[in-house]
């Protein structure tokens, strides 16, 4: 089997290698990443469990047993909040959640809709064919990050680039999250002493004498990470998708209800996220008949949970009238992801503005010739090339 087989796609599906682990080895030994004793859960009921029972799953990498020397040995720290524990995780994760309850969030609207039209103006002014994830799915997904954090969407850039990238083991997303702190660092500093901006400047003038450099820079990193790569991929499949299915695309065009239908089971279907951040057992545990010995490393797999068939019939399909699933896209419990109305809301306004601003949308090039990433923690495409 291969050793990056958690992260191994088939185009949009489940790596069948993987389904077939969820029939037959739901919690299966799965060493990657250079831990030599972690597991792997693919259904839905076991990654709920595990996700949502943070006393005997924690996030901390303390709890870990045999970590790899790239980890222990590297000049990184992680700072975002999928890599800590209560209380630690309470207090960061309270700092961050004003800014992403429902009213804030629907405050946003009117400057997302801005952010957007400005870009369709730019297709329209360039004139098909171009590429989508280039020319409107990484520039909408960070200048609304950036706006929110109050960084630049040139800076939001600069400190994505291989975040996720697995191929080469650990090596890439250590570098990059190097290259981002530091990046930050002078950020924050440059607030600090000057003109402050969105969350990161609220956060110096009300907390800005308790909190020190580097966990401005951890919070800033979690958001940044966690709002760009994310929404700018679930954008540019979303729209792959839409693209290979009219009744779909026309209830995107419609708007309301039917949209939240559609942006949901997007959600569900594509799954960008692969995996939960990693836990670790607290103390040992026995999960679908398996031991989990404390301090070893668990893996949930998004995707094939978000399509088990306990879940109910034909759920490798996109069926926007199923109605709400209780689908993981962006986990479950106490570490759930922050920005999802966010990320959503994004999601609704690019969809409905760009199907009716161009009805005739369509793929330029042959659909299989579309490519995927490879190895990657948050899956997506290559290159999303359309005309109309
Ligand atoms: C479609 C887009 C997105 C997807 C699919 C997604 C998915 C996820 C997933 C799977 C997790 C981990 C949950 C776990 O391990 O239990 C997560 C955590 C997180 N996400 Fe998102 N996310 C998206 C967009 C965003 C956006 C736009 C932001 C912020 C601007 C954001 C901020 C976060 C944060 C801060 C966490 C850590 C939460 C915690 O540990 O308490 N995400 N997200």
């Amino acid at each position: 089997m291969h050793p990056l087989l958690p992260v191994m796609r088939a185009g949009l599906d489940p790596h069948a290698d993987l389904v077939r682990m969820r029939r037959d080895r739901p919690v299966a030994a799965f060493p990657m990443l250079g831990l030599p004793k972690a597991w792997l859960v693919t259904r839905h009921e076991h990654v709920r469990r595990v996700l949502g029972d943070p006393r005997t799953f924690g996030n901390d990498l303390a709890l870990a047993r045999d970590l790899p020397a790239t980890i222990t040995a590297g000049r990184w720290r992680p700072g975002g909040l999928g890599f800590y524990d209560p209380p630690g995780h309470t207090r960061r994760r309270r700092l961050l959640a004003p800014a992403f309850r429902p009213r804030a969030i629907r405050g946003m609207t009117t400057r997302i809709e801005a952010i957007v039209d400005e870009q369709l103006d730019r297709l329209a002014h360039a004139g098909g064919p171009v590429e989508l994830v280039r020319a409107l799915a990484e520039p909408v997904a960070a200048r609304v990050v950036g706006e929110l954090v109050g960084v630049a969407d040139a800076d939001v850039l600069a400190t994505g680039g291989g975040r996720f990238d697995i191929s080469g083991e650990l090596g890439m997303p250590l570098a990059a999250i190097v290259r981002s702190v530091s990046h930050l660092a002078e950020l924050v500093r440059r607030q600090r002493e000057g003109r402050r901006a969105g969350l990161l400047g609220r956060l110096i003038d009300e907390h800005g004498d308790h909190l020190a450099d580097h966990e401005l820079v951890g919070l800033a990193d979690g958001l940044l990470t966690g709002g760009l790569d994310t929404t700018a991929s679930m954008i540019a499949t979303g729209v792959l998708v839409l693209l290979g299915d009219d009744d779909l695309a026309a209830a995107a065009r419609a708007g309301g209800g039917p949209l939240d239908g559609v942006v949901d089971e997007l959600l569900r279907y594509v799954c960008v996220a692969q995996l939960a951040f990693p836990r670790f057992a607290r103390t040992g545990v026995v999960l679908a008949g398996r031991r989990i010995e404390a301090g070893e490393a668990v893996f949930c797999s998004l995707p094939t949970a978000n399509r088990d068939p306990a879940l109910g019939a034909g759920m490798d399909a996109v069926d926007p009238h199923r109605g709400p699933t209780p689908h993981l896209a962006f986990g479950f419990g106490t570490h759930r992801c922050l920005g999802a109305p966010l990320a959503r809301l994004e999601m609704r306004i690019v969809f409905s503005a760009l199907l009716r601003r161009f009805p005739g949308l369509r793929l330029a090039v042959p659909v299989e010739r579309v490519g995927f990433r490879r190895f990657s923690i948050i899956h997506g495409v290559e290159s999303l090339p359309v005309t109309w």
